[in-house]
């Protein structure tokens, strides 16, 4: 059965080779694909961020909110958004949880602090991205030697006691610090 349709096709391309031609205007060409063992630039070496290293930052964190005597919602995400690690200190406000993360994965998603969101597009990219984007203070790039590797974000209190928490989850891990 395959044999004869295999056949039949050669037949057919051999009869129609006229109605190929009068088809060719209409046949977009496109390039050969190169190889793909060829091409290393498909391909990039990563730094991700070790369980240690979110665990530093949450320590630190948690010290710099205790000195500050603000309980904070610290969470940590990877370069992707994903969490990490989180902590939602004894007497923060639980919807906390919300807005740290969303700091964080802003932070993370834009490679720069949340506050950094463009005042006049913040509250449209946050409906854009259903809240994933805030503006709001308290959420910073993790980097290490300018490589990105995540973000931290922090809520529950005043924007600049977030801000500061999230320095000092930085700080922690050795992290490039961010204003
Ligand atoms: C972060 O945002 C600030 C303010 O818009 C800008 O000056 C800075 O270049 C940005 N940083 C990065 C790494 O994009
Ligand atoms: C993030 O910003 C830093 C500092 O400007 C820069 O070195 C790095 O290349 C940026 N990374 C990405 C993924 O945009």
């Amino acid at each position: 059965m395959f044999l004869v349709s295999a056949c039949s096709l050669l037949w057919f391309a051999a009869a129609g080779e006229n109605n190929v031609e009068s088809y060719q205007d209409k046949v977009v060409t496109l390039p050969p694909l190169p190889p793909l063992s060829t091409n290393e630039q498909f391909y990039e070496p990563t730094v991700r961020l070790h369980h240690s290293g979110v665990l530093a930052m949450l320590a630190g964190a948690v010290k710099q909110a205790e000195d500050m005597e603000q309980p904070q919602v610290v969470v940590v995400v990877d370069a992707s958004g994903e969490v990490l690690g989180e902590i939602r200190m004894t007497g923060s406000k639980f919807l906390s949880r919300k807005s740290a993360l969303a700091k964080a994965r802003t932070a993370a998603s834009i490679n720069n602090s949340s506050h950094n969101v463009p005042a006049h597009v913040a509250s449209e990219l946050s409906a854009a991205t259903q809240g994933a984007i805030t503006s709001l203070m308290g959420g910073l790039p993790v980097r290490v030697e300018g490589i990105l590797v995540g973000g931290v974000g922090v809520g529950s209190g005043h924007g600049f006691q977030d801000l500061v928490v999230a320095q000092a989850a930085l700080a922690a891990a050795g992290a490039d610090r961010v204003e």
